[in-house]
């Protein structure tokens, strides 16, 4: 998610959202796709496909009310509902996407290298314990910070401690293969080469932490976003170096698919646009070798946003690059945010999931 400025703007602006009756939803994603029309909804048509490995929601909510350090629970911030990661886990996904915020985790008092706040972790931990033992399932877990530590920015001068933070979270899952190692939220405004930087130390410490089996994933600036990936975002032109000594790191992008990519207006640019906003990251990827993870995308519940999300979906099926995704978000408090698939009645479940999500599990 952009902004939390954004999100606001989003809860406020979309409480009477109406859903669309639900049109026929086929998987607009390449030439290789038939192009019958059926009269009443089928699932989509994906030919050629290959299921992801990761096939994942984000659980929001520990990352709320980042304007009050540290807060309390339960007032400014929440952990996932077990509920709703139940629900999502008995659907057929595998992964969970938790964000958190990082000045909770280490307190501004003695900074981001310094030692960890141990109810926030344990609460994590729990969380985290959940995901992968009670459900047997996988957890990236992310600081939700978009680079930005304490009001300010995390330069490439303060690798170290940025690798040191790494290295003690790092050390407490080294034992669990099912934590996935999600560097940074959405940097940016800061250089690539940078963002780079930062993600490659971490990716080091965790690795010399004795965390050596986990996925890792990186994420580049200017929101990591798809679209902007070989473009103007300069992150195309660094991160092809990313290096990991047990292979076994991927690229992380998000994707929304409204005018400004932000996520926050549920109109789609086109039924089409999902496939569009990818596609040139997936040459990129292939191009470097790489395998890539879709960790945030959401659109409103209507026919355009319906049918670019399954076109999306399809295409990074279709690409065998794309090992991973999850949507935004599920999450206790998002009321009646457009993208909220938090059960039992979150606005994208009654049509977006069962048409463009779930026939791609
Ligand atoms: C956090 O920000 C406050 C306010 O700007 C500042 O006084 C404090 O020194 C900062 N702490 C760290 C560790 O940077
Ligand atoms: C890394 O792993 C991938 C499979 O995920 C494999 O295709 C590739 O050859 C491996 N590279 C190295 C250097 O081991």
């Amino acid at each position: 998610m952009k902004t939390l400025a954004g999100l606001v703007l989003a809860l406020f602006s979309t409480g009477s959202l109406a859903l669309v009756p639900s049109p026929v939803v086929k998987a607009r994603c390449d030439e290789t796709s038939t192009t019958t029309s059926a009269p009443t909804p089928t699932p989509a048509v994906c030919e050629g496909a290959t299921k992801f490995k990761y096939f994942g929601v984000n659980q929001a909510g520990a990352e709320f009310g980042n304007n009050v350090i540290p807060g309390s629970l339960g007032t400014h911030y929440i952990w996932p509902a077990p509920s709703s990661i139940d629900f999502f886990v008995e659907e057929g996904f595998n992964t969970f996407r938790v964000p958190f915020q990082q000045e909770r985790l280490s307190p501004p008092e003695t900074g981001i290298a310094g030692p960890f706040n141990e109810a926030y972790l344990g609460d994590l931990k729990t969380t985290v314990d959940y995901v992968t033992k009670t459900k047997d399932s996988f957890i990236a877990i992310e600081p939700h910070n978009f680079m930005i530590y304490n009001g300010s920015f995390i330069t490439v001068d303060q690798k170290e401690d940025f690798a040191k933070f790494w290295f003690d979270l790092a050390t407490e899952f080294k034992d669990n293969e099912k934590v996935i190692f999600d560097i940074m939220n959405e940097p940016h405004t800061q250089d690539a080469k940078d963002v780079f930087e930062l993600n490659q130390a971490a990716v080091n410490a965790i690795r010399e932490a004795g965390a050596t089996t986990q996925l890792i994933l990186v994420e580049g600036t200017a929101w990591t976003g798809a679209w902007t990936w070989t473009g103007y975002s300069g992150n195309g032109a660094v991160f092809g170096a990313i290096s990991d000594p047990y292979n076994n790191t991927a690229i992380e992008m998000h994707q929304y698919l409204d005018s400004d990519g932000s996520g926050t207006s549920p109109v789609c640019v086109s039924s089409t646009i999902g496939v569009e906003r990818v596609r040139e990251a997936t040459e990129w990827l292939k191009e470097h070798g790489l395998k890539g993870f879709l960790g945030e995308m959401g659109a409103g519940s209507n026919a355009d946003c319906i049918a670019a999300v399954s076109g999306a979906l399809c295409h990074l099926q279709q690409s065998g690059v794309w090992i991973g995704f999850a949507w935004w978000s599920a999450g206790p408090w998002w009321g009646n945010y457009f993208q909220s698939i938090e059960p039992p009645n979150g606005p994208a479940l009654a049509e977006m999931y069962p048409q463009a999500i779930k026939p791609y599990l």
